[in-house]
């Protein structure tokens, strides 16, 4: 599939400065490029400076200076304002904050110790408020408006067995872009989220892919029924609208993008995606059959 290219024009960001946590891989760092390619100021959040340093360099190829980089663990409240406290003053006030810094893993919930519970739910839940909180009060302070973007699953609203932790984690993260999006909407903050299904990346992917067992995973592209996983571009055109200021009226919602994967989840009938039109047809024929005799 070719990939998307943007609708966009190459200036739809100047003049914005956003920052997205857990940039230095993933999701995170192949959105960043798009943001800086579309005139945004760019801040990567993450633990390891070298990484960050290389999606930095990544990220900002054709704009160069238009990518920062700081190491921040999201889980520590006192680093994130710290951080936070030093873009405002030394490069001027976000516009943009994009939750994305995850911690996942898949594992039996009954073999899951109280630290390993912890090590998923105090980056993603924790983080996430950490990060809008610092950023949030800030914006309030100076009577600026501000938009929050949370990477989330469509697990919000089905759950998901084996990954518990991150499921109820991201859960939280969207009961807060509601509430939030009702207490900050007076001072012009907005806050929404994205479910994206399954999109490539190096360590996502082999995490949700435990096994050779093709029937086994999170990642199975016959299970979608567009056919295909997603791409960061499609992601990046989806961020850039939510970041831009063409949506102020748009906050408290979490869009899913993921080829109808959810939907397809709890229906009955849901395994007959993979039929064709024969199959159809006998089934048609089948039918009519039944009703007459
Ligand atoms: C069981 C595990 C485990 C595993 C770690 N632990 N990995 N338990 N199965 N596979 C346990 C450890 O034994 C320890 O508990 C506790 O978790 C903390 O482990 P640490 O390694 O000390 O923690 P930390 O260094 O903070 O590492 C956190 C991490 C790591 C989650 C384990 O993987 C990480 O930092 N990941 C960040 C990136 C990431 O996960 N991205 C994926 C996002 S994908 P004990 O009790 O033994 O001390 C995503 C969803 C995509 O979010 C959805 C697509 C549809």
């Amino acid at each position: 599939m070719p990939e998307a290219t943007s609708p966009f024009t190459p200036s739809v960001l100047d003049g914005k400065r956003i920052l997205i946590t857990g940039g230095g891989t993933g999701l995170g760092r192949g959105v960043a490029r798009h943001l800086a390619d579309h005139g945004a100021e760019v801040h990567l959040w993450g633990r390891r400076e070298p990484v960050l340093a290389e999606a930095a360099a990544e990220a900002s190829a054709n704009r160069p200076g238009s990518v920062f980089f700081h190491t921040v663990d999201v889980r520590d409240y006192d680093s994130v304002d710290d951080t936070m406290g030093r873009i405002w003053s030394d490069h001027g006030p976000l516009t943009g904050v994009v939750n994305n810094a995850a911690a996942n893993f898949i594992a039996q919930t009954k073999d899951l110790s109280p630290r390993a519970f912890s090590a998923i739910t105090s980056t993603v839940m924790n983080g996430s408020f950490h990060t809008t909180h610092a950023a949030g009060r800030r914006w309030i302070a100076d009577g600026l408006p501000g938009s929050v973007l949370s990477t989330l699953t469509t697990w919000v609203w089905t759950g998901s067995a084996f990954v518990v932790p991150s499921a109820m984690a991201k859960a939280a993260v969207h009961s807060m872009t509601m509430s939030l999006a009702v207490e900050w909407a007076k001072y012009r903050i907005r806050l929404n989220a994205l479910a994206p299904g399954p999109i490539p990346t190096d360590y996502a992917w082999e995490m949700l892919n435990p096994t050779d067992k093709s029937s086994v995973g999170a990642t199975q592209a016959d299970q979608i029924p567009a056919g295909r996983t997603g791409t960061i571009a499609e992601l990046a055109n989806l961020t850039m609208f939510l970041l831009s200021d063409a949506c102020d009226y748009l906050t408290g919602q979490t869009i899913a993008m993921d080829g109808a994967q959810m939907l397809a989840g709890p229906g009955t009938f849901a395994g007959l995606t993979s039929l064709g039109d024969a199959d159809w047809q006998q089934i048609k024929d089948s039918a009519k059959a039944a009703t007459a005799s």
